[in-house]
């Protein structure tokens, strides 16, 4: 008997001593969370800085709780791009610019770097988030892209409401397309040159304590756009991409360029050959500026948590959280950086 008791305890020893071990090792090899937003690129006037700092601020930090109870990176930026989309002061969800026809018809992305698995949507008309339809089509759709009618039936098999459309449509959105009626031109970024009451394309990128790495992204287009129109923003490459093997870039600006260079997918390229995430965003932006002579912003994160952001554009709002400080910036090489306690 005494030996049998003698035996479970060494035995048990030896669960709580190796259980111990794996636990300090996967704390020890558990990576740093990190996660970075952006709230759209462009001719962004000052009287509407304050707005976009204090927003992508907030968006951050709700992404950022999300990683540090242990969410994955998916359900991080979404968290963040909810968080930016329910916010007027960007072109996503509520605030979204509007069409020729005086419509919201959102767009909107996701990936997952550790399958490739992706969710977009498009021509979302009647709901408040359509990066979250675009998670369920991620998750639960053996299709990667919907649009239109499809994503709408989609959407309420799944269990989202709709909303009235004219309660997505803002005061800014409204003037911003009176006054491109009145000059009719599209400008060189995606809220129009003399666009005052322009706002922009949100995204988000995040790495979790696993290293799996996601990206979401999410906007209304450019003012004044035709009916059917459909940007950068939802096409995998352009708007978004993450790969866990290389790291993850969301993009903002002029969506006919972005989508001819597919320019989250250049900057991933750039990573992959050996480009640090700052130069690869620096480069991959400025090649595009250069070759289709529009503007654009990217953020980046590396496989490592390394971060990359550049834009050609006059001003991208951006905000992100590592090593206990919150950076932040809106013009070219401005960071400010807060202390940061959960
Ligand atoms: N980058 C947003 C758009 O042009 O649709």
């Amino acid at each position: 008997m005494v030996d049998l008791l003698l035996e479970l305890f060494r035995q048990n020893m030896y669960f709580v001593t190796l259980w111990t071990a794996l636990l300090l090792i996967n704390g020890y090899f558990a990576m740093e969370p990190v996660i970075i937003v952006h709230g759209g690129a462009g001719d962004i006037p000052q009287s509407r800085v304050k707005g976009k700092f204090d927003g992508v601020k907030v968006a951050v930090i709700a992404g950022h709780k999300v990683l540090l109870q242990g969410g994955s990176a998916l359900d991080a930026v979404e968290a963040a791009v909810v968080s930016m989309e329910e916010d007027e002061n960007f072109n996503a969800g509520y605030g979204s610019v509007l069409n020729l026809r005086g419509e919201v018809a959102m767009e909107a992305s996701i990936m997952r770097g550790e399958d490739l698995n992706s969710g977009a949507v498009t021509l979302v008309k009647e709901f408040r988030n359509p990066i979250s339809i675009a998670h369920k089509v991620l998750t639960d759709s053996p299709h990667s892209f919907l649009g239109g009618e499809g994503a709408k039936l989609f959407a309420l098999e799944k269990g989202f409401s709709t909303v009235p459309p004219e309660s997505l449509i803002s005061e800014n959105a409204k003037n911003a397309l009176e006054e491109f009626l009145q000059h009719g031109e599209f400008g060189r970024t995606e809220i129009g040159v003399k666009n005052e009451g322009g706002v922009g394309t949100v995204g988000a990128v995040a790495i979790d304590k696993h290293g799996h790495i996601a990206v979401a992204t999410s906007t209304g287009g450019m003012s004044g756009k035709a009916v059917g129109r459909i940007g950068d923003t939802p096409l995998i490459g352009s708007g978004t991409y993450a790969d866990d093997n290389v790291g993850g870039v969301s993009t903002t600006g002029h969506g006919e360029s972005i989508l001819k260079y597919c320019l989250a997918h250049s900057i991933i390229k750039l990573m992959e050959n050996g480009s640090d995430a700052n130069t690869a965003t620096k480069e991959a932006v400025t090649g595009m500026t250069n070759r289709l002579n529009n503007t654009a912003g990217a953020i980046t994160l590396s496989k490592n948590g390394d971060v990359g952001i550049y834009f050609s554009s006059t001003r991208m709002s951006w905000a992100y959280i590592k090593e206990n400080k919150l950076f932040y910036g809106i013009e070219h090489n401005e960071v400010i950086a807060d202390d940061y306690a959960p």
